[in-house]
């Protein structure tokens, strides 16, 4: 099985929500079927190295989420299987990459606040809670969730692996995977 086209996974949600988890999972279950060039863009990796220095402010978090995009449209069109996960909270950040990159399939990982300030996985809410960190993302800044995401996964309800399989059952389905026979 391969590829038919290229195509960009597109995560986004709450800090804690299970974006990095599924895209491990994702990557893990298209291996599986015959597709190892899986590109990954986590969120936490890209500000290590592409957007290093970039702040949580708006605009900032716009250009992280632009230049994710812009990378990604280069690998789409030559064919590569994409996962972005960041939190990319704006809607009309997330319609710019849409436009952008084409074979766009918007994720919402949509676990609950209290589910992800409960897991509280890096203790970041926390922090956020006690004014230690400013402008964190369903705290004291706006999470604006998708209108019309192509897949959902409520992780708070679901497996990883049904998270994961959602997609790739996406993906058979709009023609970009090879179903199997
Ligand atoms: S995005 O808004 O620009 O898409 P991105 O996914 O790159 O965010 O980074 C989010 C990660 O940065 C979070 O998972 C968390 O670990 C960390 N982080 C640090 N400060 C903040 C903040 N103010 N808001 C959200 N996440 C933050």
């Amino acid at each position: 099985m391969s590829v038919l086209k290229g195509f960009t996974v597109w995560f986004t949600g709450l800090s804690g929500s299970g974006k990095s988890t599924i895209t491990l999972e994702l990557d893990k279950q298209l291996r599986a079927r015959g597709i190892p060039n899986v590109e990954i863009m986590d969120g936490d990796e890209v500000r290590e190295h592409l957007s290093k220095g970039l702040t949580f402010s708006k605009e900032d978090r716009d250009i992280n989420i632009r230049r994710i995009a812009f990378v990604c449209h280069l690998l789409t069109r030559n064919g590569i299987p994409n996962i972005a996960a960041a939190i990319s909270p704006y809607r009309s950040t997330r319609e710019y990459a849409r436009d952008m990159i084409g074979n766009f399939i918007e994720v919402h990982v949509a676990a609950p606040l209290e589910v992800c300030e409960g897991r509280d996985v890096k203790g970041l809410y926390e922090k956020a809670r006690q004014g230690e960190i400013e402008n964190f993302t369903g705290v004291s800044d706006p999470y604006e969730a998708p209108l019309n995401p192509e897949v959902v996964c409520h992780t708070h309800e679901e497996t990883v692996e049904q998270s994961a399989g959602k997609i790739v059952a996406f993906l058979e389905r709009k023609g970009y995977l090879e179903p199997v026979l």
